[in-house]
């Protein structure tokens, strides 16, 4: 990898500032690379049957309004061409308005569901995953594509250690629900109110604009 760990979160707090989030549902020239990127990354073999990468989610995503791709990026890198978003992207995550929200919480109008979040293997384990689904980093984007969620919700398979621990790390805890309708199993849902101040700050604004946080 040509970039060095520099940006990267490595603590639990002030993590707004070293990650963006960019959509990809954009036709800008860093959407369009990190497009080409996120489709050749994969999860390790032993992760798959916790999530489904981009080379299959992010078609469907480009299929239903109600799904918003994006990429996790460290802050201060913005990939001009695929090699450098190869490099720099670090993972990939879905909010999605609607999906099957009504099975999951009981107010799915004011609920996001955050789907097919992953890091990626080179930049796992670096504090990435926690910083990027925690509410300086998720909530603003949550806010701008979903102006009425005042909660993000999420399913984890229950042998998921490593991704319960990030979700619990970010400040999601479990609803005392579970999902059941999965190949892989179980999973526990997850849910974290948003920042009550977000919506202030992103607004209800045009809905393609770009979040940068
Ligand atoms: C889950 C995932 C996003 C975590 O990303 P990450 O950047 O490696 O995680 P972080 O470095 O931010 O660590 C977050 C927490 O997970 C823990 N963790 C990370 N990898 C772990 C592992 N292999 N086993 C156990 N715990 C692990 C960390 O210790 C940390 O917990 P702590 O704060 O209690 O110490 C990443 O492992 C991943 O993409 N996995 C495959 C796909 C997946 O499971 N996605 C979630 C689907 S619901």
């Amino acid at each position: 990898m040509s970039t060095s760990t520099t940006g990267a979160p490595s603590g639990h707090g002030g993590t707004g500032a070293v990650l963006r989030l960019v959509r990809l549902d954009h036709g800008t020239e860093e959407a369009r690379v990190l497009r080409e990127a996120v489709v050749r990354q994969r999860v390790a073999p032993d992760q798959r049957r916790f999530v489904t990468e981009a080379v299959h989610t992010l078609p469907q995503a480009d299929t239903d309004p109600d799904r918003i791709p994006f990429a996790v990026v460290p802050a201060g890198f913005r990939p001009r061409d695929r090699a450098e978003a190869l490099d720099t992207c670090a993972g990939f995550g879905i909010v999605d308005r609607r999906g099957h929200l009504r099975d999951l919480v009981d107010t799915p109008e004011r609920a996001a569901l955050l789907r097919a979040y992953y890091v990626t293997p080179e930049w796992q384990g670096r504090g990435i995953g926690r910083a990027a689904c925690s509410a300086p980093v998720l909530d603003p984007l949550v806010a701008e594509v979903a102006p009425r969620a005042t909660e993000i919700v999420l399913c984890v398979n229950h042998a998921n250690e490593a991704g319960r621990r990030t979700y619990l790390a970010a400040g999601f805890a479990p609803t005392g629900r579970d999902h059941h309708d999965g190949p892989s199993g179980p999973q526990q849902i997850l849910s974290r109110p948003m920042d009550p101040g977000v919506h202030g700050v992103a607004g209800p604004r045009d809905e393609r604009t770009e979040n940068t946080q």
